[in-house]
């Protein structure tokens, strides 16, 4: 853990109490599970109550954007016209589309379609088809907050094999979001999205996962989902992190656009789903706080 506080000194979460009165035994309960040889979080990624309210006030832009995305969404529309949308929105209300300049990402937003994983780079000539499945993964930054989450929207008419892909994606990370609890652990939840998938026969891809977030895009810990219960980091209240598995029809390999160094496929070319919520860890379960 972080640096001794003297029982009588002001608690580090900003609350203005003594130590003692305020986060000394939550500390303390957090040190137990690591003498027991637990996978503990750093103090550095656990919320203060000034930093939780000034990420929901991010994710209020966040979430805002996707339902206007989901309101004007439709077939023979560009990506670019996406991104332009995430863009206007964003900055309408105040924020930064964190994706922008991104380790060099060129656009606001990432739209990737069927056997896209992630990444995917919007663009004037990528036009969305009827039958297209899209994810939109938003990330917005307000007051040096980051919130992030996805979507997916079916564009007209959708096969049946495609919907029933998008339907279970969404409900693994349900199934997930119900195994977050504090002092429980990561694997909980990453274990829950994995066994619903499997059970309908789809894969995860294994690589790329979901990630704690605050004052950066990304924190520790690192969110997978091929995960056993009852492993990986101790969840405590005040950890925010993002449920964000990419569900594959198929197999779960994927290659990398090695042209653009960003768009993510599936190998075997089939359909990859993914939603993507943030949630933080309360007192006793856990808040969606964008979606
Ligand atoms: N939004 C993605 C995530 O869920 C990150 C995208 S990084 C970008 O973590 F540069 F591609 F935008
Ligand atoms: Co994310």
């Amino acid at each position: 853990m972080a640096e001794k506080i003297g029982r009588n000194d002001p608690c580090w979460c900003g609350s203005g109490r003594k130590y003692k009165a305020c986060h000394q035994s939550f500390d303390e309960k957090i040190e137990r599970f690591k003498d027991q040889g637990c996978i503990v979080p750093p103090r550095n990624i656990i919320k203060t109550p000034e930093d939780i309210a000034g990420i929901k006030e991010s994710a209020k832009i966040n979430v805002a954007v996707l339902d206007y995305v989901g309101e004007n969404i439709r077939p023979g529309m560009s990506t670019e016209e996406i991104d332009r949308m995430v863009y206007e929105k964003t900055t309408e209300m105040g924020g930064i589309p964190a994706p922008l300049n991104y380790q060099g990402f060129p656009k606001s937003v990432c739209t990737s379609i069927n056997d896209e994983v992630c990444h995917g780079i919007p663009a004037a000539d990528i036009i969305l088809q009827e039958g297209d499945i899209v994810n939109v993964d938003v990330s917005t930054i307000l007051n040096g907050y980051f919130s992030d989450s996805s979507r997916m929207y079916m564009i007209g008419t959708v096969s049946e094999e495609k919907r029933r892909l998008v339907e279970v994606t969404k409900e693994c990370v349900q199934k997930g979001l119900e195994a977050v609890k504090p002092w429980g652990f990561l694997g909980d939840m990453g274990q829950a999205v994995h066994d619903h998938a499997f059970a309908n026969g789809y894969t995860i891809v294994r690589e790329i996962g979901g990630h704690g977030i605050g004052k950066e895009f990304h924190e520790e810990p690192w969110v997978g989902y091929n995960s056993v219960a009852g492993t990986e980091m101790l969840l405590v209240p005040g950890m925010v992190f993002t449920i964000e598995p990419m569900v594959n029809m198929g197999k779960p390999e994927i290659y990398i656009d090695d042209v653009n160094d960003w768009t993510v496929y599936t190998q075997d070319g089939l359909p990859s789903a993914q939603w993507e919520i943030q949630v933080l860890v309360t007192e006793d379960g856990a808040e969606v706080i964008s979606w």
